[in-house]
């Protein structure tokens, strides 16, 4: 795909550069690769057309899995395993050269009885601490060696100002070292494997206080922890100072951070315009109209020059879906058209892709290159 004949500097070899001035075209994972890695969330790769495969092992350098490797998906019956699905598209992947995300291995939806929580009793927490530590044991084993990061868990801090953990029938005591079990079965199982704790909101003042709590509590038991800022957008409602403060403040406390799950929603739908499912009204059936299309570029080149300042903190940097008509922002919180990614469904490069990668080339020629 050409883009650009002026990016200044070729990243990917530093031996053998040659200036991206004489560059006929780059890719997005090239763009970056100085930086930080690029990733975005997959379906099954047997679910991918061929034109979808291209695109991702063109653009992309790592995957998540978007939904296949979920509690509840590779553990569907309590003590029973699943893996040959995951097994087929992770070892695709890696035979194109993308690293692996896995996602998640705990988290409070898409899983299956056995997780949930019941702590009423000294017996009910046995049965759920022993559950967790032989799901994560089980799947970070299976995985060892093919899966470089993980999700360990997911969302599980809450998001009002009193409580520390999203409300559940267990303590805050025990849900915080039942956490610390997970990671600890997970590094256990593949100590090599960078662990993360994945979240949305935690920009947010409050939530990234707790946030920051919990990853010191982890870091301090010698767990290799990272953390996730999962990064689902809306459009015009970015909130850029927030996220450098986030930046900034795992900076500190030596921790890397993953944008895990980027998008822009374009079409604002509060969940009270929802009525079965379906939004009343649907804004852009087509194509984005030309201001708003131009608005979601400038946001995304905001997003990615703050991205390259704090590449230091940053280890990796993942869209949720591979382009506009795979994102789970078409259906939820109902069913809409929605233009959130680089690529549109015809899988045609958006304003928003020149713009990301313009960004990475005029800092690049900025630094000297
Ligand atoms: C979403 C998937 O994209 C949907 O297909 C599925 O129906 C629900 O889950 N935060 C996460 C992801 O960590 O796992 C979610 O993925 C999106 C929000």
């Amino acid at each position: 795909m050409i883009f650009m004949s002026t990016l200044a500097c070729n990243t990917k070899s530093r031996e053998h550069f040659v200036p991206l001035a004489i560059q006929e075209s780059v890719s997005l994972r090239q763009a970056y690769s100085k930086w930080f890695d690029i990733g975005t969330a997959i379906p099954l790769m047997t679910n991918l057309s061929e034109r979808e495969r291209d695109l991702l092992f063109n653009q992309f350098g790592v995957v998540t899995p978007e939904n296949f490797m979920k509690p509840g998906v590779l553990q569907p019956e309590t003590g029973h395993f699943a893996f040959n699905e995951a097994d087929s598209s992770v070892n695709l992947a890696l035979e194109h050269g993308l690293k692996v995300n896995g996602h998640t291995l705990v988290w409070y939806r898409q899983n299956h009885d056995w997780i949930e929580m019941s702590c009423d009793s000294p017996d009910a927490q046995a049965i759920i601490r022993e559950r967790i530590r032989q799901h994560v044991s089980k799947v970070v084993k299976h995985f060892a060696g093919r899966i470089g990061s993980w999700d360990v868990w997911n969302e599980a801090i809450s998001d009002s100002r009193n409580e520390y953990f999203r409300p559940s029938k267990c303590s805050e005591e025990f849900t915080q070292d039942l956490i610390y079990e997970a990671f600890a079965a997970a590094h256990e199982a593949d100590p090599a494997a960078l662990l993360l704790y994945n979240d949305f909101g935690i920009e947010y003042p409050t939530k990234r206080e707790k946030a920051l709590r919990l990853i010191q509590y982890l870091k301090a038991r010698g767990i290799p922890v990272g953390i996730g800022i999962q990064a689902h957008y809306t459009l015009d409602n970015v909130p850029f100072n927030f996220l450098k403060d986030t930046l900034v403040a795992f900076d500190r406390i030596g921790v890397k951070v993953a944008i895990s799950e980027l998008d822009i929603d374009v079409v604002k739908t509060p969940k009270e315009s929802c009525t079965n499912k379906m939004m009343m009204g649907d804004p852009y059936p087509n194509e984005l109209p030309a201001d708003v299309d131009n608005r979601l570029a400038d946001q995304y080149k905001s997003l990615f020059s703050l991205f390259i300042d704090h590449s230091s903190t940053l280890s990796r940097v993942s869209f949720w879906a591979l382009h506009d008509g795979r994102s789970w922002l078409n259906h939820q919180p109902c069913e809409r058209t929605n233009h959130p990614m680089l690529w549109d469904r015809q899988l045609q490069p958006k304003q928003a892709l020149k713009a990301v990668i313009e960004v990475a080339i005029a800092k690049d020629s900025a630094s000297g290159h």
